[in-house]
Formats: structure tokens, sequence, C-alpha cells
């Protein structure tokens, strides 16, 4: 994770960025902090990064890369704006002996990529470019499975497609092309989340054993998890939300 000393809004590169909607600060550290602090008390190891000032949307540090084993895979940010944060995320993980890799072409990071059962899904169409999935199978020696994403709201794959564990995956239906669509809806454990849940980013969610993470919940939520033994517990992440993130942006998966 990565403490939003110096988050902002300081450009518009999502639909839910908008420079007038500025970010309350002492808000966004302290939700910020509720979140770490869970983490922490449900027994998450959490490592950080500092931020670097000039570098607003750092703090969403699934964008940061890939991590498999001891590998790690930089991102390669398709806007500018975000580029300056690749060589410190490489740094980090330099520095605490990963084997580090740059990309040729366009990736999102864990934004876009998630494991599901051994299998790297990965996005595109916003941030990636379809070719990076090959460069990341190869680097990683692993399968990987492409879906195109098709609505700019859910830009990033990770707040269409939530894995939740090896039992289930959350996902939001409209948000992928059609022969995409087909392919998440007939994954084992596929569970549609309504509009509502989706704009409410239920799709950034992360699953704490048996505990879900989210930023919403309502009856319908709840049904569908309890068969699974997921319960949930609420976050408010309204400051981050102005910015088109959420608990999963906020957080690198480093367990794979
Ligand atoms: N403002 C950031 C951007 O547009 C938000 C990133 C959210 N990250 C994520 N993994 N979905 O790049």
């Amino acid at each position: 994770m990565c403490r939003p000393d110096y988050f902002d809004i300081e450009y518009e590169i999502n639909p839910w960025m908008h420079k007038e909607n500025q970010v309350n600060h002492s808000r966004a550290m302290k939700q910020w902090q509720v979140l770490y602090d869970a983490y922490k008390e449900y027994g998450v190891e959490v490592e950080l990064i500092e931020q670097i000032k000039g570098l607003p949307d750092m703090t969403f540090t699934a964008n940061g890369g890939i991590v498999s084993g001891n590998t790690f895979v930089v991102n390669k940010h398709r806007f500018k704006e975000r580029a300056g944060e690749e060589r410190y995320f490489e740094e980090w993980f330099k520095g605490r002996g990963f084997k580090t890799y740059r990309l040729k072409y366009f990736q999102g990071g864990e934004g876009d990529a998630l494991f599901f059962r051994d299998i790297l899904y990965m996005g595109y169409g916003f941030r990636s470019d379809r070719e990076s999935h090959d460069e990341v199978a190869q680097i990683l020696g692993i399968k990987t499975i492409s879906l195109r994403l098709i609505d700019p709201y859910f830009y990033d794959f990770d707040t269409a497609f939530c894995p939740l564990g090896d039992k289930a995956v959350l996902y939001y239906p409209l948000s992928f092309d059609p022969p995409s669509r087909k392919k998440v809806m007939e994954l084992p454990g596929a569970i549609a989340m309504t509009k509502i849940q989706a704009e409410s980013f239920i799709g950034n969610s992360v699953l704490v054993g048996d505990i879900l993470f989210a930023g919403y919940k309502d009856s319908d939520l709840e049904e569908k998890l309890k068969p699974l033994g997921i319960g949930i517990k609420m976050f408010d992440m309204s400051e981050f939300k102005k910015s088109g993130g959420g608990i999963k942006c906020l957080t690198l998966y480093m367990d794979h």
C-alpha cells in the first residue's frame, strides 16, 4: 500500500475524475488509515511504498505492476501523467530482491490482471494493450486469458472482476464485450454484479479470509455471498472514488 500523502485530482484520465471535485485530504488520509488498520487487524501483512510528490495516483498501488513469486512485472502506463510512478515501484521491488521486468506494451499492473485458480485473467481496451498479455505470460511462464473491457467507467479490470479466493468470482457483465462476457460467465462460481453494485465498486473489493472488504453492500449481495460463507465489512472510500479508485486499487497483492 501507499499512504496517500500527495493524493489529489490533478488531471482527468477516467470518467470519474473531475478537477473541480477536489479530494478532502484529511478525509482521504482517514479512509486509507481505516483500511490499513483493518488489514492489520485481520492479520494481513502490509508493506508500504512512500508516495512521491507530484504523482497523485501512486496511492493506487494495484497499478504498480504484477507480482508472481519472486518476480515483479513493472506496469507500463498509457497515460504520461502516471508514467513517473514506474521507476519507484521497480526500485522498491528490486530493493527487496525481486526479479523485475519492463514491458514493451502498455499494461495496467494488477489493475488489469488478477489471478483466479492459477490463471491470470487480464483486461485490455483502456489501459492495457492486448499484446502485453503475451509478454506477461512469457515472463511469468503462466497461462493468461484476455478479456476486453468496453465501458469507460470500468476502465480497469479490477473494477469489474473480483476473484473470491478460488471459490467464485464477482463480475459485471456489461463491462465486457460479448465474447469476453461469455468467457467470464462460464467461469466456475461466476456471480454477476448488479449495476448499482458495480457502480459502487464492489468489483474493487478484497477478500480477507472469509470477509469481503467492500465499499458497499445490499441484501442481494449478502444473499449471493452467504452460500459461500462470505460476510461483508464496509469501508467508506468516497475520497478515492473521486479518482475512480477503491479498496483493491489501493492494494497490490503480493502473495501469488
Ligand atoms: N485515478 C487513477 C487512474 O485513473 C485510479 C486508478 C485506480 N486503480 C485501479 N487499480 N483500478 O489511473
